[in-house]
């Protein structure tokens, strides 16, 4: 299978990622950690499996991976250390993060994103991908412990000795991005470039403020979970709970009904009327363009303005050609957008839709401040 891929700016620098950044979370298992129904679902892929698919990803063209240190616990990173060793570093942008604990024995020091915890969460990190630098280390998630300009100069210090060449951030809301880009202005610290949030057709809060923040200060924005976890493809039925051996989403299901985890996407959405929309409206624009609703789904995040590269997941190497092909070629016409859209419309509760319903009218391409869909 030959896929073309395009690539774009990482946000405010000059990196060029692909449009479809490779998410290592599937690569692992553990069941240690703070997630570990999660990471011992069998739907984790072993070391073979991930090198195979790290290996086709860079053959159809990508160039961007992204990691965590707390994916099955460290062996994520691990998995793409020995992959790393027989390639060529310069040609691999990689993205990892901190913030969430590893070690349940450690919350006091072991979590958040002070100076201290960054710091001895890096080295670590660098260990098991075998390198001596990340491309982009992101704080995980807002940490309301730590005063922000510890956190940024801590990001900058670490830049400037050549440990990380960018940072951007992860699970924020709109004022605290804000916060983030104006403390790094008035402190004269290199700014956050990206912005990794879950989003796709079933997830688009982050349109009404955090995305709006990007625009303004040149962040991009890296869509995870883009499928909702493996729903927004034609594997579902409504009413029958997925299969727990044939999809992540039906083993996190199950365990949400046993009591053994705390959520699951396919609990989230079932119910939801404007989920079973979203579901035809892509099955109909597939079929005319002759496409899989995965790709449909990613291609409707690629052609938004403010994303940069959208972080797929995937279980086998068949998934992986699948996602790929949303990269390049084609393109989802403006009324397609405006269906798909349609289909699962985006809340706007007060103040928003009485802001937007002025904001509207009052579109000024030299202020470049609201922009209310
Ligand atoms: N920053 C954060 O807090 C955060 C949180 C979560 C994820 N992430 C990042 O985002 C990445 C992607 O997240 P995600 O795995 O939740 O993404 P996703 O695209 O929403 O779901 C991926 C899952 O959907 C299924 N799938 C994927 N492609 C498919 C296809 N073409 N046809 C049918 N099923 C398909 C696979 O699961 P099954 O085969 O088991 O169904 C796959 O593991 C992660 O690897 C990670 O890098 C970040």
């Amino acid at each position: 299978m030959a896929t073309k891929v395009d690539y774009n700016f990482l946000g405010r620098s000059g990196v060029k990622v692909s449009n479809l950044c490779l998410g290592a979370m599937t690569f692992g298992s553990t069941d240690k950690g703070m997630f570990p129904a999660f990471y011992s679902n069998p739907r984790q892929l072993n070391e073979e499996a991930s090198h195979q698919i790290l290996d086709k990803f860079v053959e159809l063209g990508g160039n961007f991976i992204d990691t965590a240190d707390i994916y099955a616990n460290g062996n994520s990173e691990k998995i793409i250390g020995t992959w790393l060793q027989n390639k060529s570093r310069d040609d691999i942008v990689i993205a990892s993060k901190a913030g969430i604990p590893m070690d349940m024995t450690r919350l006091n020091n072991g979590v958040g994103l002070s100076r201290r915890h960054i710091v001895e969460s890096l080295g670590p990190s660098l260990d098991r991908l075998q390198t001596n630098y990340l491309d982009l280390y992101q704080g995980h998630v807002w940490d309301n412990g730590t005063p922000l300009e510890e956190t940024l100069r801590t990001f900058d210090d670490l830049v400037r000795c050549g440990k990380i060449r960018y940072y951007g951030f992860s699970n924020v809301c709109g004022w605290q991005l804000q916060k983030i880009a104006d403390t790094a202005k008035m402190l004269n610290l290199n700014p956050c470039i990206t912005l990794q949030q879950q989003y796709s057709l079933c997830e688009r809060d982050s349109e009404l403020e955090a995305f709006q923040v990007c625009q303004n200060e040149g962040i991009a924005v890296l869509p995870w979970s883009p499928l909702k976890g493996g729903l927004l493809t034609d594997k579902l039925k409504r009413d029958v709970r997925p299969d727990p051996k044939e999809s992540r989403a039906g083993y996190l299901a199950e365990k949400l009904a046993e009591g053994k985890n705390w959520w699951s996407p396919w609990d989230e959405e079932k119910d939801n009327d404007n989920y079973w929309k979203t579901i035809d409206v892509l099955k109909t624009i597939a079929k005319d363009k002759d496409k899989s609703v995965a790709q449909v789904a990613l291609r409707w995040l690629i052609q938004q303005e403010v994303v940069s590269s959208v972080i797929i997941g995937c279980t086998s190497v068949q998934q992986l050609e699948d996602n790929m092909g949303a990269s390049s070629g084609w393109e989802l016409s403006p009324e397609e957008m405006k269906q798909l859209s349609d289909a699962a419309p985006l809340r706007k509760p007060y103040p928003y839709g009485f802001i937007s319903s002025f904001a509207s009218n009052r579109t000024n391409p030299f202020a470049r401040s609201v922009k209310m869909s």
